[in-house]
């Protein structure tokens, strides 16, 4: 089916950073439609040459040692439209510069609207699309139109109600593909893969057998450049409402009927809707506010702005499998390490045969290693070699890297984003029920810390000091 993708932030760090290589790399493994074509559009004065040398410029950043002729062919399928959200005449160029394309191919593309831009342009870009048509086909009946959205999906529970029903008006659910790109991370998809196919563990995964579950997304990187679309938004909309949320629900949902996008998303879904909303009694204890000292005097931060850029959460799941086990989330930026796993531990075997190694304490884990390398860890007990009867730990450890043949990479998050968007595939995309039940649970938090002063930490350390922090590097203590 030809395409065309109009990238709205054609020139932003996604489109940079992860959009251009991911679209590279979809070219070199054949699975483009043959015809397929790029508009960028952005504020940056330039023309379709000038936005190509961008585009080329990005393919050299990422090191593709790409025969010239693969970048050649590459490029010319970008072309530019220079212009603001707000000016509805550049929004009249996208319209004729689509016309364009379709008349020099003869034929009728579907459209892809890619929003690589900050929460708050959405309004405006919903009405321009609407009122330059943008979302009606170029023949009726012929091909398709979808928009595909970056989180976070609005600021709050009201403000993602309100955009809801701004693009409900342009496009029916199964034209809107809400990106999170933590579910199309293969890490995340083998989660499933991993529960489901492997009774040794699903049937174990329960409140009888696990005792905690905790996740954590440290970033050893500060804001650095992106301080005018953080401090709007801060870490846990930025990472909490959507990755972090998603990666709980992958590890606690109920077995998906089918493997089916509606199977899939209803079942997402229905675990988000059971996070425990919580009160002001948790503030403190069970909800930290954290914020790196000199965050204040980044480019384009409010040099007295409270925003997060770590939090730590401890919360329940009111359901029966779930009922009484506590999920701890912590995320952070300016951290020690660069880290992303998700452990779930345990509780001790009720009577132990433990030898001399008392007290009691040998809980096994399962941790999934998202980042920096990908990992699922089965952490038991053995007996020490030696003349006393003694335990010690020993891990059973699956490394992707060394499971891929040669040549096999795995597929980079925004290439499946991209290709999905393009074959309509909503599997990894979440619905308006999953965004709906991730923002009721984090606006919650929001509204109880609003205004609160965040506790300061030092650039690359642990994160704030807390009880929470102490409880939760207590519990993976075993497994570090
Ligand atoms: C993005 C956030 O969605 O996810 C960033 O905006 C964050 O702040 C990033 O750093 C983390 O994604 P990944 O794939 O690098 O772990």
């Amino acid at each position: 089916m030809p395409t065309s993708l109009v990238l709205l932030g054609g020139t932003g760090d996604l489109a940079q950073k992860k959009l251009i290589p991911a679209l590279m790399d979809l070219m070199l493994k054949g699975v483009l439609p043959d015809r397929f074509h790029v508009i960028g559009f952005s504020r940056d004065d330039l023309d379709d040459k000038g936005y190509q040398a961008f585009v080329r410029a990005q393919i050299g950043r990422k090191g593709h040692g790409h025969e010239h002729q693969a970048i050649d062919s590459f490029v010319e399928r970008f072309s530019y439209v220079q212009g603001d959200f707000n000016d509805k005449v550049a929004f009249e160029r996208i319209k004729r510069s689509l016309v364009a394309y379709d008349e020099t191919i003869g034929m009728c593309t579907s459209k892809l609207f890619y929003l690589a831009v900050p929460p708050n342009f959405y309004d405006t870009i919903f009405e321009q699309i609407a009122h330059t048509k943008l979302d009606q086909p170029c023949v009726v009946g012929e091909g398709w139109t979808r928009v595909l959205v970056e989180k976070p999906f609005g600021s709050d529970l009201d403000h993602a109600h309100y955009l809801e029903d701004k693009l409900s008006v342009l496009f029916r659910e199964e034209q809107i593909y809400r990106i999170d790109h933590y579910l199309a991370k293969d890490a995340l998809q083998n989660i499933i893969a991993f529960r489901f196919s492997n009774g040794l563990f699903e049937n174990n995964w329960n409140k009888d057998y696990v005792e905690a579950v905790y996740l954590k997304v440290f970033e050893k990187f500060d804001v650095s450049t992106r301080g005018a679309f953080f401090d709007g938004v801060g870490a846990l909309r930025d990472v909490g409402q959507n990755h972090m949320l998603q990666m709980l629900a992958l590890v606690t949902m109920q077995t998906p009927e089918k493997l089916t996008a509606d199977a899939l998303r209803s079942t997402r879904a229905k675990l988000l809707r059971s996070l425990h909303v919580p009160t002001t009694d948790d503030l403190g204890t069970n909800i930290v506010k954290g914020q790196y000292e000199g965050y204040r005097d980044t480019k384009n931060v409010d040099p007295k702005s409270n925003t997060e850029t770590y939090f730590a959460l401890k919360t329940y799941l009111d359901t029966p499998e779930w009922d009484g086990v506590p999920f701890y989330l912590e995320h952070g930026k300016a951290m020690q390490e660069s880290k992303t796993e998700l452990t779930v531990r345990f509780r001790s075997s009720k009577d132990c045969v433990c030898g001399e190694s008392e007290p009691h304490d040998h809980p096994n884990f399962i941790r999934f290693t998202i980042s920096p390398e990908q990992k699922i860890t089965v952490r038991f007990w053995v007996r020490k070699p030696g003349l006393k009867y003694e335990l010690e730990p020993n891990d059973l450890v699956f490394d992707r890297s060394t499971t891929l043949s040669e040549g096999v990479l795995v597929t980079d998050a925004y290439e499946e984003v991209l290709y999905d968007g393009i074959c309509g595939d909503q599997t990894l995309f979440v619905s308006s029920e999953e965004q709906a039940a991730a923002w009721k649970y984090v606006t919650s938090i929001l509204n109880l810390w609003e205004d609160n002063e965040p506790q300061m930490y030092e650039k690359g350390s642990r994160g704030p000091e807390s009880p929470l922090a102490d409880e939760m590097h207590h519990g993976m203590k075993l497994l570090t």
